[in-house]
């Protein structure tokens, strides 16, 4: 587990190939309703990451992003495009000017599918840049920065993703609000099942919304509903009341269903979780496709994850969540990026 100090994920020295790399997330509880300002609990997943390498290159800045299809000089990607966006960005916020280098991204998240790929991609660029230039950033100012590449990601993030990324630990957040550090009483088993559907966030957020002004009394009762989970969540995760913990994930699963936004799929995922003895499981992030996560014990984890692949799970990735470092900044420290 990390500690969103920015040492800790980059490597190299001014005018030399610089490394650094970035955490994917998983959102334990609370999607969604966090957008309308109930709570969420977002962990990392500090095994998934992106990586961005910045090595001296003559000329202005070129970018390659295999899977993205992109092998080019900054100059010809459009300038709201999320790689470029960043890095204008951030020599902004440095106040230095473009490297002449040449910046590799790479990435072991998969794209649209909740785990954070975009915001993973952004931090580690903003984590090499600024390294570039021999600078630190703190968390915050990363989330910030990240935050507004965010937005062309998803409409109007909540902010969760970028947070918990920045930070590397667990948080448990509220928009507008500083982040607080997540103690996790006894360590998470969890796996993460790709259910393969690409899921939009953008469009599932804003299907949501339509249905919330359609319905607005019966969507703030369920996002009350969540929060009233994300709480007890909160409290199973600092006790280290595993079981508990599970029963507030089956639960918010039963929310999100009624919210509108699981899917046969993920039902089919959450159930064979469930039967081959998860203590909870949930879709995690937008919904509709994407992932669903499970919370196992190391007793039922190869059956678990043995169900989740007979279900139709396209990839499986196990995580253990335990305490992050101490480099969680004060919360006077915090930075008005929401
Ligand atoms: O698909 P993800 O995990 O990036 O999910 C977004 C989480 C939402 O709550 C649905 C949206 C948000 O901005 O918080």
């Amino acid at each position: 587990m990390g500690t969103g100090r920015h040492s800790d994920y980059v490597s190299g020295v001014e005018g030399r190939v610089v490394r650094a790399s970035a955490s994917g997330k998983v959102i334990l509880l609370g999607e969604h309703a966090v957008v309308y300002g109930r709570p969420a609990i977002a962990v990392p997943l500090s095994g998934l990451r992106a990586m961005a390498t910045l090595t001296p290159h003559p000329g202005p800045l070129h970018i390659q992003a295999p899977a993205v299809g992109i092998d080019a000089p900054l100059s010809e990607l459009p300038p709201d495009h999320p790689l470029a966006r960043i890095v204008y960005l951030t020599a902004e916020h440095l106040r230095r000017p473009l490297p002449d280098a040449l910046l590799q991204i790479t990435s072991a998240l998969p794209v649209a599918s909740g785990l954070g790929s975009g915001a993973a991609v952004s931090t580690a660029i903003v984590r090499a840049l600024a390294t570039w230039y021999g600078i630190s950033l703190d968390p915050l100012t990363v989330s910030g920065l990240v935050y507004e590449v965010e937005r062309i990601y998803h409409g109007t993030p909540s902010g969760i993703d970028n947070t918990v990324i920045a930070h590397e630990r667990p948080i448990y957040f509220v928009r507008g609000q500083p982040p607080e550090p997540l103690p996790v009483g006894t360590p998470l088993h969890l796996l993460v099942a790709d259910s393969g559907i690409p899921s939009r966030t953008r469009e599932v957020v804003g299907d949501v919304r339509k249905h919330w002004e359609a319905e607005p009394a019966r969507y703030e009762a369920l996002f009350d509903q969540v929060a009233e989970e994300v709480e007890a969540a909160r409290r199973a995760i600092t006790q280290g009341d595993t079981q508990a913990l599970g029963r507030r994930m089956d639960a918010n699963h039963e929310l999100l269903r009624a919210i509108g936004v699981s899917a046969p799929a993920l039902d089919r995922l959450v159930e064979a979780a469930r039967r081959a003895g998860a203590l909870g499981a949930k879709l995690s992030g937008a919904g509709r496709g994407g992932n669903i996560v499970a919370l196992v014990e190391d007793a039922t984890a190869d059956g678990v994850e043995e169900a989740l692949r007979a279900a139709g799970a396209v990839h499986l990735w196990r995580t253990d969540v335990e305490n992050g470092g101490t480099g969680f900044p004060e919360t006077g420290r915090v930075a008005d990026h929401r």
